[in-house]
């Protein structure tokens, strides 16, 4: 399977839609906001004021996030110049996912979105301009010295393809018992995608250029327990009722990466592009930002509740591709195994943790 092509999040606003299960990873995005707000004061110190800013936001996906970025950028470089003074820039945002991202809805939305932004304008305000560049962040989206900020949040994890040949016949990513050498493969990938990333948009953006990326991080030290773990288990229990095929199973790998701080860390400074500024692990609960969903006074979810939330989400990020190897039929009932699941876990520990990596750099003159 060649991820590129299928990789995208779930469609549409419906039930199954990432539009409609996207809350944790907009608790990302404002955890993260006072460190890409410190990046564009940081923009705006060391280059000259633009004229017309030109934003990149790779592995935008469709929904309310997307909309969020803009929005926040915007805010945040008007704060950010009042004190400076300069008429606000004309902005350009430039929206990237791969080809089968849900650019439809995306921009459906968008007219009631400018139409909100242009009444909360003061004389201060440019025009905001919207495109679409479709393709991999894997490969050159951009003219050379074009860009002046870069934002990717949540995405950057996701790798070019998985690491091939992998003996992995019974799970679809690493867990904390698979041989070194499975480790090493998708350590190694990471980290060429990774580097590859990094060059690539060291072309794009001008010297003193600013980029922000959030992305799955992974704690050396605890032992965290991973969705996919109950994803493979789920799968390996729907083989033996004769439910789907092993060998589907056994040929299939996510093709993500959960890098720690450290390894991050060693390909940027290898790659050499960027100073980094901030390099950060922030842990939030899987279901963090639930209550926003679930109007619960007493605060006391019950357990089934947060399960569901847990696997909506998981569901609108990972139904593409798991639908392409297993088929459509399935995926009820995954789903449904893998909340179930989730109910277990919670029961055994209370809060379930994931580790997020924040990167603020700079491209160096
Ligand atoms: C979990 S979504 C994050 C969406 C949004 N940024 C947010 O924070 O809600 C990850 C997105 O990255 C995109 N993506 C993964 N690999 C990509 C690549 N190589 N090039 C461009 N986009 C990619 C996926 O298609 C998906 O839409």
């Amino acid at each position: 399977m060649d991820a590129q092509q299928v990789l995208h999040m779930n469609n549409g606003n419906g039930e199954t839609s990432y539009a409609n299960n996207s809350k944790f990873q907009k608790k990302v995005m404002v955890t993260a906001k006072p460190i890409l707000e410190e990046s564009i004061m940081r923009l705006y110190s060391v280059t000259p004021h633009p004229c017309c800013l030109k934003v990149a936001d790779l592995g935008c996906s469709s929904g309310p996030n997307t909309l969020q970025v803009i929005y926040d950028i915007i805010n945040i470089v008007d704060i950010t110049t009042c004190n400076l003074n300069p008429k606000l820039p004309v902005f350009q945002f430039f929206l990237n996912d791969l080809f089968g991202n849900d650019f439809n809805t995306l921009f459906q939305s968008l007219s009631q979105f400018l139409k909100i932004i242009e009444e909360k304008k003061t004389h201060k305000f440019g025009p905001c301009f919207v495109y679409a560049a479709p393709g991999t962040f894997y490969s050159r989206l951009f003219p050379n010295n074009f860009l002046h900020l870069v934002h990717s949040s949540y995405s950057l994890h996701w790798l070019s393809q998985a690491p091939k040949e992998l003996a992995n016949k019974e799970n679809i990513h690493l867990i904390s018992t698979s041989p070194p050498e499975m480790h090493k493969a998708y350590r190694e990938k990471f980290q060429k995608d990774f580097k590859l990333f990094l060059k690539l948009r060291s072309q794009e953006l001008v010297p003193g250029g600013a980029m922000f990326l959030t992305l799955l991080g992974r704690d050396k030290t605890p032992v965290m327990r991973k969705a996919w773990e109950l994803i493979s288990t789920t799968l390996n229990d729907m083989v033996l009722e004769n439910l789907t095929e092993a060998v589907k199973l056994e040929s299939f790998n996510l093709p993500l990466y959960d890098s720690t701080i450290e390894e991050a860390k060693e390909v940027i400074e290898e790659e050499g592009s960027f100073t980094l500024l901030r390099l950060e692990s922030v842990t939030l609960d899987w279901d963090a930002h639930i209550n926003e969903d679930i109007n619960d006074d007493n605060n006391e979810l019950d357990l089934n509740m947060r399960a569901e939330f847990i696997a909506k989400y998981h569901r609108a990020v990972l139904e593409p591709l798991l639908k392409a190897q297993f088929g459509e039929e399935l995926m009820d009932q995954l789903f449904l195994r893998f909340k179930n699941k989730v109910v277990q876990w919670l029961m055994e520990v209370q809060v379930l943790e994931l580790s997020t990596l924040v990167i603020s750099l700079i491209k160096n003159a």
